[in-house]
């Protein structure tokens, strides 16, 4: 489904000041919905007068016993005469008749509006009654109802917090738009726009073909001969899906017709969809089913975030800013396994995906960008059981069998997704869209797309390189010899995987090492690769056979342990379970520089990972000129790293990393701005960072939505002087959800502001 015809719309029409009310509300049919939209504005004194108009006498005496409206008319031409606004709310069948009786009279300059449930059918009447569809015409739609009916219902807080919908043509008069959108928000309505056939096809498929499937289901399985036992063992889930066949069936009948069009195509569609699953009852194809119930599961649980655009974690904020506030001092210790590694977790479900067979996945990251990877492939027909505790089975299409996604895939906050699935997209049959949230679509994809289109793929992104990707399928690939220009492990296995499709072979060749993880799981799906020096080359022709992955604990989710342990006084932790492949150390070594007490133990190997616990005891740090070789094997760990380089006994200097300003934020500048806060003296260079260690002071901080500066900073109140508040934290749920809870577990006194 699209949901692109949304548009909210800006407040820009001056409300009627005290005093200077509008003149005259007419609503014609004085049922719920015209009942409710009378008497709230009347409450509100928007209009100087409100007149109704209805048929029934009866509805008429009780809308103004019950201050619904000022005076009813029982001619229509005497109600209208001199309105400013004439809401038309009566059933869409009856609304041609009404609206052909409209035409021929004088409405001088009045702006017509409706609240019909279909629109196609409205704009035509409208059309055909007035020669054309008057411009001053708004057709509208509010998505609300109650259980009880008649205008002895109405109520003026009936539309709060509900959809409005409404829906101009390029000729309605943008001043009637602008009113009538006013109008519903003075209600507390959410007024959407959106265009004509696209409301329709929307309403059919989200509101008319439930109703019309609850309807027909009942109707159907009370005409059996066991419709009794059928009714009388009706256990939650037939009452739950029939609940809306007890609505008003004269009204749905009406529904029906007016939005015959958009109704049947949407039926089509789902009856195709449900031949496909009886076929797969009667095939016993349980992966099919699997499959869809997979999938919609997960939709069903998303669908708020979906609609809201905001990716895949409960905890998540859509908007607001989410504070985090760190009490000074502590001493941290004890003994705990982080969340599991983001990179491995995101390559697990890439590399399992295009498996053959089932790949099953221990310790994988539940949080928002490895769920931004899982629901693309989703998205792209893999079913994909879990994650539950960890646990995720993916049952592997192999590599040539992703199908078109349903829509544009969308990334959230993720770079890792984004730059390895435009590889692997890029040689697919099919189109894709990739977007992502504020912070991703600033980020850099040129990075990936140009060496892609030297390979012969089409992409196409938006201004400077950025996203949201378009991506032409069925281009054929050409293998390459690719000297990356930076030290991109993303870049290089964006590279590879395009390299899975590619005629040739594809090199990749790194001016310093980066993370190999890719590399290290392509072999333990059993596809060859040869890795010369600083060179990785990659050629089709083999396949992945699935495996069981163990996902270790995310070193640069532990960093800010083994930083928060070497700087508060007194402090022992020990963090179990910790990826440490040499291409991710970086920041062992440059802690153990500056002079840290950090110990592995127990190393071992798992799953072609190197793991170990490692015990970290506070220690007095100096700082320290960074070599510049560790840059890429710590480039994730610096925002924390700079709070040790803060606290440290003299200065430290970095240089080299460029990088850091082009990750979720730009690391640099926002890192030297809360330390600057913070009453450290800390200077942004173009490619690094000069910090002076010594104390640190609280004070406001702001991570702009940055996960690793907002942990950061979390850490750094072991150290301040008093307490420290810091901005915009709901990201740190993209790479470590629990992270508040595990502070609070060692010692770290840091929460979300206003939570007890
Ligand atoms: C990642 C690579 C790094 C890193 C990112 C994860 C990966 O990015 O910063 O958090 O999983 O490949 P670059 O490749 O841009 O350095």
């Amino acid at each position: 489904m699209c949901w692109d015809g949304f548009s909210p719309v800006a407040d820009t029409t001056p409300l009627p000041q005290a005093g200077r009310a509008l003149g005259r509300l007419v609503v014609v049919g004085l049922g719920l919905i015209g009942g409710s939209f009378a008497k709230g504005l009347r409450e509100k004194g928007l209009f100087g007068e409100v007149v109704g108009f209805d048929l029934d006498p009866r509805s008429r005496r009780l809308a103004v016993e019950q201050g619904v409206v000022d005076r009813c008319e029982t001619d229509l031409a005497a109600a209208c005469r001199a309105a400013d606004v004439i809401q038309l709310a009566v059933p869409i069948l009856a609304m041609e008749k009404l609206l052909a009786e409209l035409a021929r009279l004088e409405l001088g300059n009045a702006v017509l509006t409706d609240v019909g449930s279909a629109k196609g059918n409205v704009v035509r009447a409208a059309g055909e009654a007035f020669g054309e569809m008057p411009a001053r015409f708004v057709p509208g739609h509010p998505i609300a109802g109650s259980e009880r009916s008649g205008v002895e219902a109405a109520d003026g807080g009936l539309f709060r917090r509900h959809k409005v919908i409404l829906t101009p043509l390029a000729s309605t008069d943008g001043e009637a738009l602008a009113l009538v959108d006013r109008l519903w928000r003075e209600l507390g309505a959410d007024v959407e726009h959106m265009e004509v056939e696209h409301h329709d096809q929307v309403l059919a498929a989200t509101s008319h073909l439930p109703h019309l499937l609850a309807f027909g289901l009942v109707d159907s399985l009370a005409k059996r001969s066991e419709n009794l036992e059928i009714f009388r063992y009706a256990a939650g889930g037939f009452r739950d899906f029939t609940r809306i066949a007890g609505s008003d069936p004269v009204m749905w009948h009406d529904i029906f017709l007016a939005n015959r069009e958009a109704v049947l195509r949407t039926l089509d569609a789902f009856r195709g969809d449900l031949d496909a699953l009886r076929e797969a009852i009667d095939t016993g194809d349980g992966h099919q089913l699997l499959g869809v119930f997979t999938r919609a599961r997960v939709a069903r649980e998303h669908f708020g975030k979906i609609l809201a655009r905001r990716a895949y974690v409960d905890s998540m904020q859509a908007n607001g800013d989410l504070v985090f506030l760190a009490q000074p001092g502590g001493r941290v210790s004890g003994s705990i396994r982080v969340p599991g590694d983001k990179s491995i977790s995101h390559r697990s479900i890439v590399l399992g995906s295009l498996a053959e067979g089932t790949t099953q996945i221990d310790g994988f990251l539940e949080s928002e960008d490895a769920l931004a990877t899982l629901q693309a492939f989703r998205d792209m027909g893999v079913v994909i059981e879990g994650p539950q505790h960890g646990r995720v089975t993916i049952h592997g299409v192999g590599l040539h069998g992703l199908k078109p996604p349903p829509g544009p895939l969308y990334l959230g906050n993720s770079g890792t997704s984004m730059r390895l699935l435009s590889g692997l997209l890029a040689a697919q049959p099919f189109d894709s869209v990739l977007s992502g949230d504020e912070s991703l679509s600033k980020r850099p994809m040129g990075r990936i797309a140009e060496p892609l289109r030297e390979m012969g793929a089409q992409i196409e992104t938006a201004t400077d390189g950025r996203p949201p990707l378009n991506i032409r399928g069925g281009q054929r690939l050409q293998g390459l010899n690719y000297a990356m220009p930076m030290a991109s492990a993303q870049v290089k296995s964006c590279l590879l995987l395009a390299g899975l499709y590619a005629a040739g072979s594809t090199s990749v060749t790194e001016p310093a090492p980066t993370r190999d993880h890719t590399e290290r799981m392509l072999r333990g799906f059993g596809y060859p690769l040869t890795v010369e020096g600083a060179t990785v080359t990659i050629t089709p022709g083999h396949r992945l056979q699935a495996c069981a992955i163990e996902v270790p604990a995310d070193i640069s989710s532990a960093a800010f342990f083994l930083v928060a342990a070497s700087i508060a006084e007194g402090s022992e932790l020990l963090l179990r379970h910790v990826g440490v492949n040499p291409t991710r150390t970086g920041v062992i070594d440059i802690l153990r520089l500056m002079g840290a007490d950090i110990v592995l133990e127990n190393l071992r190997e798992v799953g072609g990972e190197p793991v170990a616990d490692i015990r970290v005891r506070a220690a007095q740090l100096r700082g320290l000129e960074i070599p510049e070789h560790l840059v890429p094997l710590a480039i994730d760990e610096f925002p924390v790293l700079f709070i040790a380089a803060a606290v440290a006994s003299g200065r430290t200097v970095l240089r080299g990393a460029e990088e850091l300003r082009v990750k979720e934020s730009d690391r640099i500048q926002v890192m030297a701005d809360g330390l600057l806060a913070l009453g450290v003296k800390a200077e942004a260079t173009a490619d690094g960072i000069v910090v002076e260690g010594g104390t640190l002071g609280g004070g406001e901080v702001y991570s702009h939505g940055d996960h690793r500066i907002a942990m950061a900073f979390s850490v750094a109140a072991l150290r301040a002087s008093a307490p420290i508040r810091i901005h915009d934290c709901a990201n740190v749920a993209t790479s470590f959800p629990n992270f508040l809870a595990l502070a609070a577990e060692v010692g770290i006194r840091v929460s979300e502001e206003g939570a007890s």
